[in-house]
């Protein structure tokens, strides 16, 4: 009912047939649902007075008439078939008791009383009204039950306060906790999930190209653009998990811990290709979010995690050029909050990269290509829907690459026709960098801390490096592209000079010719 898969697609919270829970004992002052299946397991349980929590499923002595599986507030029609029924009555009467509903009713396993009167239609079908048994006042009493999931709206000196206690994971667990109510949390031992390395995690797989810019502008003979795009190749599994302890009445929780992790390749394939000079940014764009199947209580607990994946990319250039650079890396990362109570775990290794660049050979060219792709794992928590308490848990991997090509020289116009002086120092070098954080957004009952970041892991890498130096002077004609100043027109872009187009050793080797020719 209340546990969706996690795969690449969202999937409807299943009902039913995969819970296992107790369906032939009425819960009275306590109650729990369980979810257990090859893939996951989550469980909640609720536990007050006696007439705090009821039951209106077939054990509770009552049937269900007419009743929506999707809402959380509705009227459920509804007959007392066994003087059972009659314990939705006691302590502070009907209004205000939570009750457990039946899997075909309702969309959250639990709701609160809002309000019940005798239906006008005391009616029944033929097949239900052999099954009802003469036992109590108001056996075979046709009934109209208002429920909703206001538990604020619930007075705690009249019911008395009704526990909470959740945990759930994305994988199978042996050992649920089922002390957990019993405030067991802080005894819980996160660092026993590095088993997850030995089951099945479901996994994600992104295998796609997403553009990220592209900019143009006209010249007199041709046009001038800039275009940039992510190949992107995940193949990872994610785990994610969370405990939770409050009280449903009043609505708040007292304690929680939640960790998501995240093992797997990933290789991100930036494409960028200039034929004009300037300045573009994408600033941080979302190239692609999935939302993954998560746990979720309606009306009481929701972790909704997604998938998203941010690109970033920023460019200055002074040089018309082609490159595509391998961002690949393996990483194996978890991250637990509240951080303080387990160690976090990270660690990455730099994959093979292949690089190709094709720059036109200006005298002075110079260029930084910043880029990043950041994966993340946000563990989206709401609890409490009028709480309106809001959460989430990010889980960032972010690798990100720094290109600069810098070879330059001074060119000046003189009498005698134009020249270059100086030297030229060349540098090409692309760094990679990888930083896995964990950040809090949001006021979960002070549990926490908003705009905060916790660093779990931080690499960093060499990918590329190659310099070069020359010096001397030329008077050899230079293109007029040399003395050619970036104007800042709107799109950032200048038209370049020409559109020939030779490799990095290229343009090296001719700098150098140039400067030793000169000597
Ligand atoms: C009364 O309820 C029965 C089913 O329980 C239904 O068939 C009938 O239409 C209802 N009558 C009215 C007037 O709503
Ligand atoms: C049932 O009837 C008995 C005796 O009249 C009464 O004490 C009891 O409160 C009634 N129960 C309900 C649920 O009305
Ligand atoms: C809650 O119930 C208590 C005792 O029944 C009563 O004194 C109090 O006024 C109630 N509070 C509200 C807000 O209804
Ligand atoms: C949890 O409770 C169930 C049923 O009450 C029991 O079968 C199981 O062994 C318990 N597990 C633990 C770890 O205590
Ligand atoms: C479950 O919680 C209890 C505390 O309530 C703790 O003693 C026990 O070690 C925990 N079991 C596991 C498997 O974490
Ligand atoms: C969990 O995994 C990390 C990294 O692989 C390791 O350092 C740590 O000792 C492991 N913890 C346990 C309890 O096995
Ligand atoms: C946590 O679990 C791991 C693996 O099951 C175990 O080695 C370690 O001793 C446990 N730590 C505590 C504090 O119980
Ligand atoms: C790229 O990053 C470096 C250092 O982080 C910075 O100095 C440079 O201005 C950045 N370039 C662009 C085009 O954003
Ligand atoms: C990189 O490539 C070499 C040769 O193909 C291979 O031996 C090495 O394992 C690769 N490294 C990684 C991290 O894939
Ligand atoms: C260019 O000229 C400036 C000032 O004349 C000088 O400081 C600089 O070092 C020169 N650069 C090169 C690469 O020669
Ligand atoms: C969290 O912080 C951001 C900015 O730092 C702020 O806009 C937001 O309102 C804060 N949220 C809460 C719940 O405090």
């Amino acid at each position: 009912m209340l546990f969706g898969a996690l795969t690449l697609f969202f999937l409807p919270f299943f009902s039913g047939a995969y819970a296992a829970n107790d369906w032939s004992v009425a819960c009275k002052g306590e109650c729990s649902y369980d979810i257990i299946d090859p893939a996951r397991r989550a469980n909640m349980k609720i536990s007050g007075a006696s007439s705090a929590v009821s039951d209106i499923t077939p054990a509770g002595g009552w049937t269900i008439l007419t009743c929506d599986a999707g809402k959380l507030v509705q009227d459920i029609r509804l007959v007392c078939h066994a003087s059972g029924c009659e314990h939705l009555f006691e302590g502070q009467g009907a209004v205000d008791t939570l009750v457990r509903l039946p899997e075909t009713c309702g969309s959250g396993a639990f709701a609160r009383v809002a309000k019940i009167q005798v239906d006008n239609n005391q009616s029944l079908p033929s097949n239900i009204k052999s099954t009802l048994t003469q036992a109590g006042n108001v056996t075979s009493t046709v009934f109209i039950l208002s429920v909703d999931v206001d538990f604020a709206a619930v007075n705690v000196s009249k019911t008395g306060p009704v526990s909470l206690s959740i945990e759930g994971y994305n994988f199978p667990v042996d050992n649920l906790n089922n002390s957990t109510s019993k405030r067991g949390l802080k005894t819980r031992n996160w660092t026993e999930f590095n088993s997850t390395d030995s089951v099945d995690l479901p996994s994600l797989k992104v295998d796609q190209t997403f553009p990220v810019l592209s900019a143009s502008v006209d010249c007199n003979d041709f046009s001038a653009s800039v275009s940039a795009s992510f190949e992107t190749k995940i193949d990872a599994t994610v785990s994610i998990g969370l405990v939770v302890v409050g009280t449903v009445i009043p609505p708040a929780i007292t304690e929680i811990a939640v960790f998501g992790g995240l093992v797997g390749d990933v290789l991100a394939t930036l494409q960028l290709s200039a034929s004009a000079t300037g300045t573009v940014s994408t600033g941080e764009v979302s190239l692609y979010s999935v939302a993954l199947g998560g746990i979720d209580f309606p009306g009481i607990l929701s972790l909704g995690p997604t998938f998203t994946i941010y690109g970033d990319v920023r460019a200055t250039l002074d040089a018309t050029l082609d490159l595509a650079v391998d961002l690949a890396y393996s990483v194996t990362a978890k991250g637990y909050y509240p951080p303080a109570t387990q160690t976090s775990l990270g660690s990455s290794t730099a994959a093979n990269s292949t690089l190709t660049l094709s720059v036109l050979p200006d005298v002075t060219t110079t260029g930084h290509i910043n880029a990043s792709i950041t994966p993340q794992l946000a563990l989206g928590l709401t609890a409490f829907t009028d709480v309106k308490a809001d959460v989430s848990l990010n889980f960032a991997g972010s690798l990100s690459s720094r290109l600069s090509l810098d070879a330059s020289a001074n060119a000046t116009v003189g009498n005698s026709g134009k020249a270059a002086t100086g030297s030229a120092d060349g540098c090409f070098g692309i760094d990679a960098a990888l930083s896995v954080y964990l950040a809090a957004d949001g006021d979960l009952f002070g549990l926490i801390e908003n705009s905060t970041t916790y660093q779990i892991y931080y690499n960093k890498w060499d990918l590329y490096k190659q310099c070069f130096t020359a010096s001397g002077s030329t008077k050899r004609a230079l293109p007029e592209a040399v003395v050619q100043r970036r104007d800042n027109s709107d799109s950032g872009l200048t038209c370049p000079a020409s559109s020939s187009v030779t490799s990095l050793e290229q343009i090296i080797d001719q700098i150098i010719d140039a400067m030793e020719a000169a000597v």
